[in-house]
């Protein structure tokens, strides 16, 4: 390198970058601090659940990425006035809410799955909720069927067509008795925003009971909601006739910091991430520990480092909480390249969710990936009817490649892979991995990282 220009930025001009593209030159440890704020899996929704409050909201954290402007812009249809401030406070004032056109609500359409969290508000707010297509495919019943379902339940009347799905509720909505087919996240939200206002008393069975449904669970509670989390999944509702405003700080985003994590893992770095708390991802750390990690929870964080010696491999299932989360995978996968001896990570909670690892064996790696499980391991908990495991065999030298990033975990896993790689590595379609890491590059950058970027 010389007294300027780095390795990666010389690649950069002799590939001539083009936009939404970032060169890496690897090997070098991530070191330094960052500061992780609200999460997106809980932001997004506390907005949706602004919708239902007569008077203004305001959360704080609230994360600068992609999906948090797509749910802005559906608000903001719907006349919701939306004010941020620098550091993170949006304020929504719900004074007039009012129908919108299809071609507006359309506009939001294939960006996000959380237009799909309006339809309880809406209803209760307007009598009718119109939901635009959902990320990208047509929608059908399969992927949000426990949604349908549920709404149902409550009296609601769905009709398709080409203008997305239509929803009414000519006699209201009521308190039902749900039973879910799965702890589904989505699923769960979508009954807690209708229930909270329908008539009378609703009983959800089998409820995801992930710390973000908690913290939106404490937001309808600071609006008047009546809500008890019993033994075994089950969710008590009673339902209210009017909600207020709320004042809330975002939970920090469980994923991202198990993401910084596994980079300060990889590169034989050490990274304090300022927003940590011990308590919602304990179930990361005793596994970050296994591997061979180090941290240290602080009173404002918490500090991640690789502490010398051999990475170890582990077995791993992902579940529903409190369980190993499916979004933390991707970037433990990328430090189990590394690890002496072979580990198997099970995936339980999506079909298909190993697509990254093809770009990591062209880096080098020997992953094999099993799309009906492994016989000789059978899970611990078999919740779905679908089986599907990584093996991972390290370690193994990872060199530089080119990539072009398939969805937000899966290209930070890129990411970080191609940072501790030897070599230069030309990564596109980075953009997607902004619609959950807030101001990636510049975190790349705080952490000394080695590379050019075009937006
Ligand atoms: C949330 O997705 C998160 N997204 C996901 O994070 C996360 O991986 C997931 O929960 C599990 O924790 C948001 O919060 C925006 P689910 P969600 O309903 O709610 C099936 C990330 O990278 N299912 O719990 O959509 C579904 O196909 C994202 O940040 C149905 O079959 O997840 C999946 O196999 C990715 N029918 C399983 O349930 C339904 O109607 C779990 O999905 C709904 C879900």
């Amino acid at each position: 390198m010389n007294s300027l220009i780095s390795d990666a930025q010389k690649a950069g001009e002799r590939v001539g970058l083009k936009s939404d593209t970032i060169v890496i030159n690897g090997g070098k440890p991530l070191r330094g601090a960052i500061v992780v704020r609200g999460a997106k899996n809980l932001a997004t929704k506390a907005m949706v659940a602004a919708l239902l409050g007569e008077t203004p909201s305001v959360l704080r954290d609230v994360p600068d990425i992609s999906d948090v402007q797509v749910v802005r812009g559906l608000l903001e249809v719907y006349g919701v006035k939306v004010h941020d401030t620098a550091s993170g406070e949006m304020t929504f004032d719900t004074a007039k809410v009012e129908s919108a056109h299809f071609s507006d609500i359309d506009a939001h359409a294939g960006a996000s799955r959380i237009p799909i969290l309006f339809c309880g508000p809406l209803l209760h707010r307007l009598g009718e909720a119109r939901i635009p297509d959902l990320g990208g495919c047509r929608i059908g019943d399969r992927p949000i069927d426990f949604h349908l379902d549920a709404l149902r339940a409550f009296g609601a009347v769905v009709s398709k067509g080409v203008e997305g799905i239509h929803l009414t509720a000519p006699n209201g909505l009521k308190g039902a008795n749900i039973e879910l087919p799965y702890p589904s996240v989505g699923a769960t939200e979508q009954v807690l925003l209708t229930a909270v206002r329908a008539e009378g008393t609703t009983e959800l069975k089998n409820a995801a009971i992930e710390p973000e449904i908690m913290d939106l669970i404490a937001i309808l509670q600071k609006m008047g909601a009546i809500i008890s989390v019993e033994p075994n999944r089950v969710i008590l509702i009673e339902g209210v006739d009017r909600l207020e405003g709320y004042t809330h700080r975002a939970l920090f985003d469980r994923n991202e910091v198990a993401s910084w994590a596994a980079a300060a893992l990889v590169t034989g770095g050490d990274i304090f991430v300022q927003g940590a708390r011990q308590v919602e991802i304990m179930t990361f750390l005793n596994v970050f520990r296994k591997v061979g990690g180090a941290f240290d929870v602080q009173e404002t964080g918490i500090r991640f480092w690789h502490p010398g010696g051999n990475l170890k491999p582990v077995t791993i299932e992902t579940d529903v909480h409190p369980g190993f989360m499916t979004d933390w995978q991707q970037p433990l996968i990328v430090a189990l390249t590394q690890a002496h001896g072979t580990s198997i990570v099970h995936e339980t909670v999506y079909e298909n969710r190993f697509g990254f690892t093809e770009a990591l064996n062209e880096m080098g790696a020997n992953i094999t990936v099993h799309k009906s499980g492994l016989p000789d391991h059978p899970r611990r908990v078999a919740r779905r009817d679908f089986e599907q495991a990584a093996v991972i065999t390290g370690p193994t030298k990872l060199h530089g490649a080119n990539i072009y990033v398939p969805d937000l975990r899966g290209g930070f896993s890129h990411l970080i892979a191609a940072l501790s790689a030897e070599g230069q590595s030309v990564i596109s379609n980075v953009g997607i991995i902004s619609r959950g890491y807030e101001h990636i590059i510049e975190k790349l950058a705080q952490l000394g990282a080695d590379f050019v970027y075009e937006g």
